[in-house]
């Protein structure tokens, strides 16, 4: 969703802004502006489409040394010129760039407008700046905080005034923000990604902190004004991780990374000596885990899909019921929290205002919930009792891919770990463990199916519903496909279980209609093979993703993509991974914006 960059400093302000708003690009935006202090005023851009059309009209003569960009996801008001960020106050000499919701802006607007105010734009953000204004007597930092006392609802704001040279004041509430130190240079981001180029000393700024940058250094203070103190982290991945290096796009080149990623995610996890899981971070003691009665896991999208998977493998191997719920249910239903039920919450951005607000009512009501998070110092990593980091490297693609299967690879550690501590013997660990640890080479050798994938791709993409269809663990991965499917193709895509199908979906098949099936050679195999027959009869196209060698499946299918033989329990990595590049290749063929699909945002931090 909408992104935030400021500099000060000795270097040209306009350039390090745009670069940083080309940067946050993957988050998802449809208009984009920058502002900077010049000639003891402000001069600023903004419009809709693309950083490329804003760098576009940007003027030589437009220097500065200190200024903020911003990239908007339209809420209140539609996509226009005017309701792009920066907003100013009447007098063109305070700027303001804001991501969140102003909940009260309706009640503010009324007041301002009292006052005298005139709008430029439709947006709740535009009081912010009018509201500093009114509280404006020479020190920003001072009018900001007057000025957010006001404010309901949420807030990552940068804000600049024309009588205060190389000066930002940034302030959060709901939504992040981050500050970059630098050498005689400061920044200020919603995102790292836009600061990394820079400098990779990073402060996480908490809700009710306002920060005061200046090329110096920065002063951090709480809404009263009690100043805290910060500690600077350093940034563990560089630049190389958020460019495309020599691939397409940036969700192929996450596609191929994943055995790599897996592993990432897999180091240090897994205590092949007692064949058990190490999670050092989950913040418990193997009393604690061994009173876990029950678990439970929240999250959106994709991560709920990979919280599906992780539900299932802790019931079925750790024999302790689980199950996985949207944040978006969970955060507004009256849930009974159990003492002796462990929550995850699970989330790449760690931002995910539906996830973010469901972890704080369960903690509300005294639950204890670990994260797993991609994002480090993220708000649902720090806001949570412990948790995981997948430490799959920065995510930029819009549609998720290998943070899903990192998100896994914690859960089976997981899984592990409680069916270790239960009734799992030393050698079916041990079986568990190598199996586990050869899933980055069978994902290495499933990425080897690339054209084959292709070429079904091209054939198919032109239907206009898909079916994909799997049993038991192959149902999440079927959701999963399904939905990688619609975003970045647009076209309609249903995930089910198979078995459901002849209660309903069965009516939708006919000569056009593909069904993907996941069958590979695991205890349900049976099952989807009369499923598939079902379909065959229909005269549905068949695409099955079957394990190697598998000729029965074959004789059914129209098209057969196989993948590598391995424990059954670890099927959804391998099956996973071909159904991302069929997304992939589809949405390619049809000319989409894979990285950056329409009307979607890399972090939803709104409800
Ligand atoms: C799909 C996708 C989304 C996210 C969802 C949750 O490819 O990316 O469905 O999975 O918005 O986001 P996180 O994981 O950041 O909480």
């Amino acid at each position: 969703m909408c992104g935030i960059v400021g500099y000060c400093g000795p270097k040209k302000a306009t350039g390090i802004l745009l670069d940083g708003l080309k940067r946050l690009e993957y988050r998802g935006y449809d208009s984009a502006g920058i502002v900077v202090q010049k000639d003891g005023g402000l001069d600023g851009v903004k419009r809709t489409g693309k950083i490329n059309d804003l760098r576009a009209i940007v003027p030589e003569a437009m220097t500065g040394n200190c200024g903020i960009g911003h990239t908007r996801w339209a809420t209140h008001g539609g996509v226009t010129d005017l309701n792009a960020h920066p907003h100013f106050d009447s007098a063109n000499r305070i700027a303001v760039v804001h991501n969140g919701i102003i909940e009260n802006y309706t009640q503010l607007k009324a007041h301002l407008n009292a006052e005298g105010v005139v709008f430029r734009s439709e947006t709740d953000s535009e009081v912010l700046p009018h509201l500093i204004a009114m509280y404006y007597e020479g020190d920003l930092e001072k009018a900001v905080r007057s000025a957010l006392r006001r404010v309901k609802g949420t807030y990552g704001i940068a804000v600049i005034h024309a009588d205060e040279p190389m000066r930002i004041v940034g302030a959060r509430n709901g939504s992040p923000l981050v500050v970059g130190v630098g050498e005689n240079e400061m920044l200020i981001a919603s995102d790292v990604t836009a600061m990394i180029a820079h400098t990779k000393q990073v402060v996480y700024m908490e809700d009710g902190e306002i920060v005061s940058i200046t090329p110096d250094g920065f002063t951090m203070t709480d809404i009263e004004d009690k100043k805290v103190n910060k500690q600077v982290d350093e940034i563990t991945w560089d630049l190389g991780s958020i460019e495309k290096e020599g691939f397409a796009c940036f969700m192929e080149k996450e596609i191929f990374e994943q055995p790599e990623t897996i592993a990432q995610t897999l180091s240090g996890r897994i205590d092949a000596e007692y064949a058990t899981g190490k999670l050092g971070g989950l913040n418990m003691s193997s009393r604690e885990l061994l009173g876990v009665k029950r678990v439970k896991i929240v999250a959106a999208g994709t991560s709920w899909h990979a919280g599906l998977i992780g539900a299932h493998l802790i019931e079925s191997i750790a024999r302790i019921p689980a199950n996985a719920e949207f944040s978006s249910e969970l955060r507004y239903r009256n849930c009974v929290v159990e003492s002796d039920t462990l929550y995850f919450a699970v989330t790449q951005s760690g931002e995910t205002a539906d996830t973010l607000y469901a972890m704080r009512e369960l903690k509300r009501k005294g639950a204890r919930v670990l994260g797993i998070c991609n994002v480090v110092g993220s708000t649902i990593a720090r806001e949570s009792d412990g948790g995981a980091y997948t430490h799959a490297g920065p995510e930029i693609a819009v549609a998720s891919t290998k943070a899903f299967t990192s998100q896994i690879a914690v859960f089976y550690t997981f899984a592990l770990l409680m069916a270790r501590m239960r009734d799992m013997s030393i050698s079916s660990g041990f079986r568990y463990v190598k199996a586990l640890q050869s899933v980055p080479e069978k994902v290495r050798e499933t990425l080897t199916r690339r054209d084959e994938i292709q070429r079904i791709a091209k054939k198919y993409c032109h239907a206009r519903d898909f079916l994909f269809l799997g049993r038991g663990l192959m149902y999440p991965v079927a959701l999963e496909g399904a939905l990688k499917l619609k975003e970045i193709s647009y076209i309609h895509a249903e995930g089910y279980s198979a078995g459901e199908i002849k209660h309903g979906p069965i009516a939708l098949i006919n000569e056009e209609t593909p069904s993907i099936f996941l069958v590979p050679a695991d205890e349900l195999r049976e099952k989807v093979l009369s499923n598939m027959k079902e379909i065959k009869a229909r005269n549905g196209p068949i695409i099955a993703f079957c394990t190697e060698g598998d000729e029965e499946v074959a004789s059914i299918a129209d098209e057969v993509v196989t993948i590598p033989r391995i424990d059954e329990l670890f099927y959804p990595f391998l099956a996973t991974v071909p159904l991302q590049l069929f997304a992939y290749f589809c949405a390619l063929e049809l000319g989409r914006d894979v990285d950056q699909p329409r009307n979607l945002a890399k972090s939803v931090t709104v409800e």
